[in-house]
């Protein structure tokens, strides 16, 4: 496990950047896999700004998203492909197509039956070169809650009481109109990722970076089960750093 330490979220998310875009000049078309939430906007933010400078260009990839909720409107701006559209595809953007951009079809009326076709299309599609994550406050990764299986597949998930609470603030700030139920991939899916990047920024993941670095492997604090991974990267910022 290689860890950053930076002062602030911006420095942690410019040297994620640098890491993004030397990938992508060793590997062009390199597949990415891209995280949702706040964490990583503002690697996004350095991405579009390095395409925007000709650095790098995500034309020929694909990025899979790790996740996406189940029973929310196609139009919904806080849909991740929405999410990630907006973010990542687009000349304008990283170069990402629409077509690079891969999410899981979550308004099929058979949501486990989509979950099994996306995890069969990523492994279509040569696996992942690089998963970008986050973490979740309770220690999730994607949508992987506790007390799941730590070799879980892409499967359909009910979200905790917690990430609920936590992501209402992308919902008005109504816990009752954040999706109860997401398509995933597994935290095995996951580690079969071929090096993985986690950012983490302020106190409130402060617990969550202490069990991931310093914890044992648990099903309580699913991220752990990345310290079995070779290529993990973690980079926090001072306040998440804070429990170290
Ligand atoms: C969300 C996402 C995760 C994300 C995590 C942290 O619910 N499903 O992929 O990493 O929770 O979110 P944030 O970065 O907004 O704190």
């Amino acid at each position: 496990m290689q860890i950053g330490i930076f002062e602030t979220s911006e420095e942690a998310s410019a040297a994620a950047a640098r890491g993004v875009v030397d990938l992508l000049a060793r590997k062009p078309n390199a597949t990415l896999g891209v995280a949702t939430g706040s964490t990583p906007e503002g690697l996004y933010s350095e991405l579009r700004e390095a395409h925007a400078a000709g650095r790098f260009t995500l034309e020929g990839s694909a990025a899979f998203a790790l996740d996406e909720y189940v029973g929310i409107a196609d139009g919904h701006p806080e849909k991740y492909r929405n999410v990630l559209r907006r973010e990542l595809v687009g000349p304008e953007k990283t170069g990402l197509t629409e077509a690079g951009l891969r999410t899981p079809v979550s308004s099929d009326a058979d949501p486990h039956l989509a979950a099994g076709q996306y995890e069969a299309s990523i492994a279509a599609a040569g696996g992942v070169d690089l998963q970008i994550l986050g973490i979740g406050a309770n220690g999730h990764i994607g949508f992987n809650e506790p007390g799941g299986s730590l070799v879980s597949r892409t499967r359909v998930e009910v979200l905790s009481r917690r990430t609920r609470t936590d992501n209402a603030r992308f919902f008005d700030g109504d816990v009752g109109k954040v999706p109860s139920r997401c398509i995933t991939q597994g935290l095995g899916t996951i580690m079969e990722a071929r090096s993985l990047l986690l950012l983490a920024f302020g106190a409130q993941k402060a617990e969550a970076v202490r069990q991931l670095i310093e914890g044992a492997i648990s099903a309580k604090w699913p991220a752990t089960v990345a310290q079995m991974h070779p290529d993990l990267t973690v980079f926090v910022d001072a306040e998440a750093a804070e429990l170290l």
